[in-house]
């Protein structure tokens, strides 16, 4: 897992400077030479026995690759740590999980592995690459292209141009997060001290297209946390220096897919953590100047795998 101290050199010998990594001549073959075998359509054996993708992870085609195996995600776009197929490169040789198996094929070589990472870094755009699609899902194998863009956008249309405009009009920033991605970030630059709950419903009919929302510095209550627990697609969200409290934090468990919450300078105590242990996607709490305790903290820290508390 260490060997990542040296890309910037190694990639600058792959890739032309400020080049994007492109699936299609880069990416792909890599994965067709060294795992598509194992994780691919089932199909018959020579034997005649029907031989199922290896995880029930495919990696033959856009959507498929983002569908993810039996365990879970195979690509967080902009996430390798949360990637297995990177991770299981990276492991010893001679791990279990390694990928492809032990005495099963060659490793990946650093150059290639370090492919992968930084097209999973830029996004894991697939640009016009489809490959297979999956024929029993075929309905929804022609939403690929967005879901490959980022699998958050799933299910997601693009956020209706009267809506972003209304919010706009209110002093907002609305830019996308990803590109060719329905999904979008809402700030407010200047003038949050001029946000209150009136401008965080004006949100509500673009609230499925936002993943990330920064109403730091704003004069928002635990009304907009109300709102805004109706976004399902908020991953990030800061509420830095608002006058929130429990009450409102209580209404945000809702936000299964949230992953950061800023809640640095509010009023929320131990009892907020409780509302917030079921959110099992968190990653990153920020509880600086807040009625937390250490002792909370820490054990919410613990409650959650891999969540990262921090209190100063
Ligand atoms: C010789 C067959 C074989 C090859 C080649 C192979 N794999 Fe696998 N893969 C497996 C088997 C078997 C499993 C299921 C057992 C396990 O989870 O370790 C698996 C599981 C996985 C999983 C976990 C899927 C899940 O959700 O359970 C990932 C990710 C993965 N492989 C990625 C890769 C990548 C990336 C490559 C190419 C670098 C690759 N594999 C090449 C056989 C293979």
């Amino acid at each position: 897992m260490k060997r990542l101290l040296l890309p910037i050199l190694v990639l600058s010998a792959t890739l032309p400077a400020g080049a994007a990594v492109n699936f299609r001549t880069q990416v792909w073959p890599i994965l067709a030479k060294s795992c598509v075998d194992c994780h691919r359509a089932p199909h018959k054996d020579s034997a005649g026995k029907i031989v199922e993708p290896k995880g029930r992870l495919r990696l033959d085609g856009a959507s498929l690759i983002m569908k993810g195996g039996s365990e879970g995600d195979a690509v967080v776009s902009g996430d390798p740590d949360k990637s297995s197929v990177y991770q299981r490169i990276l492991l010893p040789p001679d791990h279990e999980d390694v990928m492809p198996p032990k005495d099963k094929g060659k490793l990946l070589t650093f150059d290639e592995s370090e492919l992968l990472k930084q097209w999973i870094i830029e996004g894991a755009n697939f640009g016009d690459w489809k490959g297979a699609e999956d024929a029993s899902a075929s309905a929804t194998a022609k939403k690929a292209p967005t879901k490959a863009a980022d699998p958050m956008s799933s299910g997601a249309g693009p956020a209706p141009a009267a809506a972003l405009e209304a919010v706009r009009k209110l002093g907002a920033r609305v830019s996308t997060v990803v590109t060719d991605s329905p999904l979008v970030r809402v700030e407010w630059v200047s003038g949050a001290s001029a946000v209150t709950d009136k401008e965080v419903a004006a949100l509500i009919p673009i609230g499925g297209n936002i993943t990330e929302l920064d109403l730091s510095d704003t004069k928002i209550t635990d009304e907009a946390l109300a709102t805004i627990a109706k976004f399902p697609r908020l991953v990030w969200l800061n509420l830095n220096n608002t006058a929130v409290t429990d009450a409102g934090v209580a209404h945000l468990k809702s936000l299964t897919n949230l992953s950061y919450l800023n809640l640095h300078s509010t009023n929320v105590s131990d009892t907020a953590l409780t509302s917030l242990t079921p959110l099992r996607k968190l990653r990153q709490v920020y509880l600086w100047k807040t009625r937390v305790t250490d002792g909370a903290a820490t054990k919410f820290a613990k409650s959650i795998p891999d969540l990262r508390v921090t209190m100063e």
